[in-house]
């Protein structure tokens, strides 16, 4: 499963990018109008430091609209990754941008049928929000689990992005789903390290070398 980082800081991409884990990166307007800077300049930036596909959401709301902005969007350089809303409009464009050969994530899914419209349409992503079905009460990686069913029923190729990712459970959860991505914040992605068996086996064994009074080097 691919890792991107969802989030518009400049300098918790820098920071992720150097430990090699990370294949790519989204940003959505609520995260971009949080990092405070033009957004241009921002996916300019995270398209520099990391060299995998780098998702920027168009704002427009019809077809002509958001083929516009996507157009733009891919200008600014070669691995930006137009998303565009899962709309009837968003669905043209996103037919529109990928014959034209723009990459597209289609985002904000919230069920299977959507989910095979935009492989329909050509998406090179579909995004499916876990966290926010979760968080009315319904089961988000049952969602993964049956656009992975269907897709793999089609032969589609529209890579299944689980996005919404609220808790080290849910990747691990996506993983087993088979999620091809998994978009998550940064403190998340920091946290899947940690395991406090490792911490308190590594100071044991750090104690015991210590008694050995020997080097490696
Ligand atoms: C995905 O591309 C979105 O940016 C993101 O995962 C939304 O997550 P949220 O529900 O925590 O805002």
């Amino acid at each position: 499963m691919k890792f991107f980082v969802d989030t518009a800081d400049i300098n918790e991409i820098r920071s992720l990018a150097e430990t090699g884990l990370l294949d790519g990166v989204t940003t959505n307007p609520s995260l971009v109008a949080k990092a405070g800077r033009p957004f241009r300049e921002i996916v300019r930036e995270i398209c520099a430091i990391v060299e995998g596909p780098v998702s920027a959401e168009v704002t427009a709301t019809d077809a002509d609209g958001m083929v516009a902005e996507g157009r733009s969007l891919a200008e600014i350089a070669d691995n930006v990754t137009v998303k565009v809303p899962l709309t009837m409009d968003g669905l043209k464009a996103c037919r529109s941008l990928t014959q034209a050969g723009t990459k597209v994530n289609v985002t904000l899914c919230f069920s299977a049928n959507q989910a095979l419209l935009a492989a329909k349409a050509g998406a090179t992503f579909i995004s499916p929000f876990i966290g926010r079905l979760d968080d009315i009460g319904l089961d988000g990686v049952e969602l993964i689990q049956e656009i992975r069913a269907i897709y793999d029923n089609f032969g589609f190729d529209t890579e299944v992005l689980a996005a919404s990712i609220r808790t080290v459970n849910h990747v691990k959860l996506c993983a087993l789903a088979g999620a091809d991505v998994a978009t998550i914040p940064p403190g998340i992605i920091r946290q899947l390290v940690s395991h406090p068996l490792t911490d308190k086996g590594l100071e044991a064994f750090l104690a015991d070398w210590q008694k050995t009074g020997d080097k490696i080097l």
